[in-house]
């Protein structure tokens, strides 16, 4: 039977643009769906830099303005690949035109506008899902089987920390292209809201909601160079945060992130210690599940390092044979598999907006708290 076509409009083409087009390519080959991403068009600001981009990646045609994109009848989801300061105002408006909307992480800046968002999204009804991609490693999916199987029993513990050395150089300019991460206005915080945010996601999917949080941040470099004004300016994000926090479940939690973690690039790691068992994960082996089980025989008893490989592990059947392990860009294949599946079976696609929102919400009970110095409680959903 023929697939039925979805035509795809990306905003933004810079490092999330090439993972995001390479899926919408890629995921026909592999996954049998009755939906097939057609790449309609890609919308950047400057004529040259898109056409260039959709010469190379295969895109029929090119938009300078999101907002003619989204005017456009021929779209049907609307993928968004810009930095956070532009999530809101695109997804709201492409929710009022009936698109569908896939949304890059953080879902916005603040829980304010996520909620704003959520609120659009909803009222319109159309698919939804922010791009926390690290839910869709095969290792951190099986993660959240062994749990939901209630293998590791009552869990006590989770600990993950995302670090990376890039901004240690007090010469590094912030805002503009490449280096907006830096300027708050439109990153919106700093590390928190960048790597702690796919830490959040994937600890409220694999442990549940955060009760209260007590946090601490730091910016060590206090003012750099804006590129965009080119003056000297204040620096407004937080270049290292560490925080704690209590899960609705009982367990304790500790986070940390920093860019200033010189020999690390993108180094994040999870643990989590239950009272049968423990499982821990590290991005840079990320086809590893490692695996401790108490009840194993005691002089056999030890960590095992599961090679996630093999055909009945999660999503490896649609790719090599057991043993030939994939990598970081499947996980954006298997998040668009998973939003075909879902727009096929009228089922959303987890994250959704919503649950996006509490990753806002738990960020800004973080910042909060590392502004007064006191424990946050974190807003609930409703
Ligand atoms: N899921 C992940 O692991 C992951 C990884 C990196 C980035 N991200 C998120 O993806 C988003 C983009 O990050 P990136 O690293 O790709 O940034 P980037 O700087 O590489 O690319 C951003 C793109 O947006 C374009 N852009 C900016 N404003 C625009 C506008 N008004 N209209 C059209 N295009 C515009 C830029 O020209 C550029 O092409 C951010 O929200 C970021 O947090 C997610």
């Amino acid at each position: 039977m023929a697939k039925k076509k979805l035509n795809v409009g990306m905003i933004g083409y810079g490092f999330m643009g090439r993972t995001h087009s390479n899926a919408f390519r890629k995921v026909g080959n592999f996954f049998d769906l009755d939906y097939q991403p057609v790449l309609k068009a890609i919308c950047g600001r400057t004529e040259t830099g898109v056409k260039a981009f959709a010469d190379k990646w295969g895109y029929e045609s090119v938009e300078t303005d999101w907002r003619k994109m989204i005017d456009r009848k021929d779209i049907d989801i609307i993928d968004i690949c810009t930095p956070n300061d532009s999530h809101m105002e695109i997804a709201i408006a492409a929710a009022q035109a009936g698109k569908m909307i896939m949304c890059e992480k953080p879902l916005a800046r603040t829980g304010a506008e996520g909620e704003k968002m959520v609120a659009a999204v909803e009222g319109a009804r159309v698919a939804n899902s922010v791009w926390y991609n690290y839910r869709r490693v095969p290792a951190v999916t099986m993660a959240k089987q062994l749990i939901d199987e209630g293998r590791l029993g009552k869990i006590f513990h989770y600990r993950a920390k995302f670090l990376q050395d890039w901004t240690i150089s007090a010469d590094l300019p912030q805002g503009g292209t490449g280096l907006w991460r830096l300027d708050a206005a439109a990153a919106g915080s700093g590390v928190t809201g960048d790597l702690l945010a796919h830490c959040i996601d994937t600890a409220i999917w694999l442990n549940g909601s955060v009760d209260s949080v007590t946090a601490m941040t730091e910016t060590f470099i206090k003012e750099r160079k804006h590129n965009l004004t080119g003056k000297v300016e204040k620096v407004g994000i937080d270049d290292a945060c560490a925080f704690l926090a209590r899960f609705d479940n009982g367990s304790l939690a500790t986070f940390e992130s920093t860019r200033y973690a010189r020999g690390h690039k993108a180094l994040y790691t999870l643990e989590i210690n239950g009272e049968h068992a423990s499982i821990a994960w590290d991005l840079h082996d990320l086809h590893r599940l490692q695996w401790f089980d108490h009840r194993d025989e005691s002089k056999l008893r030890g960590w095992k390092s599961i090679h996630v490989t093999d055909g009945d592990q999660p999503y490896m059947k649609n790719w090599w044979v057991p043993g030939l392990q994939i990598g970081y860009e499947h996980t954006f294949v298997h998040q668009v598999a998973d939003f075909l599946e879902g727009v096929a079976n009228n089922k959303p696609t987890t994250p959704s907006f919503r649950e996006a929102l509490e990753t806002q919400y738990i960020c800004d009970a973080v910042l909060d708290s590392a502004k007064t110095g006191k424990w946050t409680e974190v807003k609930s959903l409703g």
